[in-house]
């Protein structure tokens, strides 16, 4: 791990915004994976990602103008369609013959799923459908079309691993997430003992009961339990089901740079009586998010200087799996081989 840079993993889905954000006939320019991207939707609906570079002199496509079909460049009006193909050069005279079809800004697999737009990045000249994640994961007990109930987003100010290291870390809550509604102090460690077992590009906590004395658990029915699936390129989906309702909260680290990373919350739950709870959910939810954010700027402070760092068992496993999992998923593609699960199935204790 270089201390304040990530390596970026090619290959795989990243969440890119809400796809509420983006109205039909309209686009918006973004910084994800180091690259330009312009993310649109086109007047029938449908989602697109264009990289957003005009291959002529270079502006970006986002200071032009889209009419729902093709974006026109704002310099010499050059036009492309969403696939990212040149369909116009408006300088062109009737004489000359231009194959515009050879003419592209590149174009980025785009999926609208459960209200995210989900962008893929491809490994050098691999399309998804070839690739070994061909489509984004779909979260369990909710349909296509549902986007979540209460979604927040913050950037932070460090690479995707820290980000990744800060999420999965199950012993800083009680030092940072410090609330009247959450864990007052670090007075009252008690020990946890958890399953953990390899699961699809990553890990899970594996299924287990809540306590059913908790009242906002109680909200969901009887026998609840949960299960929280840690993958990459930096997903936690968190599944709560009781017998009457269920909650699934999921968060996504996505790569700004290598060194800016923007990491979003958000929550599907089947209960319609949540509604009215929701500003008040956000405004926690940010709350809580901040802190973390706050964390990563405070470290950013010494990891300017290049210390050596420490992973300890068992409260750092995990995020050594997280590194793990990188590494071979890196290895793997450069050396065009089959992934391997590093993660072996093992009880994790700390105190938290
Ligand atoms: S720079 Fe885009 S059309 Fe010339
Ligand atoms: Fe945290």
């Amino acid at each position: 791990m270089d201390k304040l840079k990530a390596e970026l993993l090619r290959g795989l889905w990243y969440v890119a915004c809400l796809g509420s954000e983006i109205k039909p006939g309209a686009m918006t320019g973004r910084k994800l994976m180091g690259d330009m991207v312009l993310i649109g939707r086109d007047k029938a609906g449908r989602i697109f990602a264009l990289r957003d570079i005009c291959p002529h002199r270079g502006i970006p496509l986002r200071h032009g103008t889209f009419d729902g079909e093709t974006v026109q460049c704002c310099y010499h009006g050059w036009r492309f369609n969403t696939e990212g193909v040149c369909v116009d050069i408006p300088s062109t005279h009737e004489d000359q013959v231009i194959d515009y079809s050879k003419i592209t800004c590149g174009a980025y697999p785009a999926i609208e799923q459960q209200g995210l737009v989900w962008i893929y990045f491809s490994a050098a000249g691999e399309r998804p459908d070839e690739g070994r994640q061909p489509r984004p994961p779909m979260l369990p007990d909710f349909a296509a079309d549902t986007g979540p109930a209460v979604h927040i987003m913050q950037p932070f100010v460090c690479s995707v691993d820290h980000a990744a290291l800060g999420l999965m870390d199950p012993t800083h809550a009680a030092f940072v997430h410090t609330s009247w509604w959450f864990k007052k102090n670090a007075t009252k460690l008690r020990p946890k003992r958890k399953e953990f077992e390899p699961s699809e590009l990553g890990w899970a906590m594996v299924r287990h009961k809540l306590p059913p004395q908790n009242i906002a658990y109680r909200l969901l029915g009887d026998d609840v339990t949960t299960e929280i699936r840690y993958a990459l390129p930096g997903l936690r989906i968190e599944h709560i089901k009781g017998s009457r309702h269920s909650v699934v909260g999921l968060t996504t680290i996505t790569p700004v740079t290598e060194d800016e990373t923007e990491v979003r919350q958000m929550f599907w739950a089947s209960m319609g009586w949540i509604r009215p709870f929701k500003p008040l959910v956000r405004h926690l939810m940010n709350t809580f998010l901040g802190q973390d954010r706050r964390v990563v700027i405070q470290q950013r402070e010494g990891l300017e200087y290049n210390p050596r760092l420490m992973l300890i068992n068992d409260a750092d496993t995990q995020g050594r799996w997280w590194m793990q999992l990188k590494r071979e998923w890196a290895d793997s593609q450069a050396e065009g081989r089959a992934f391997q699960n590093p993660v072996r199935a093992r009880v994790l204790r700390w105190m938290s």
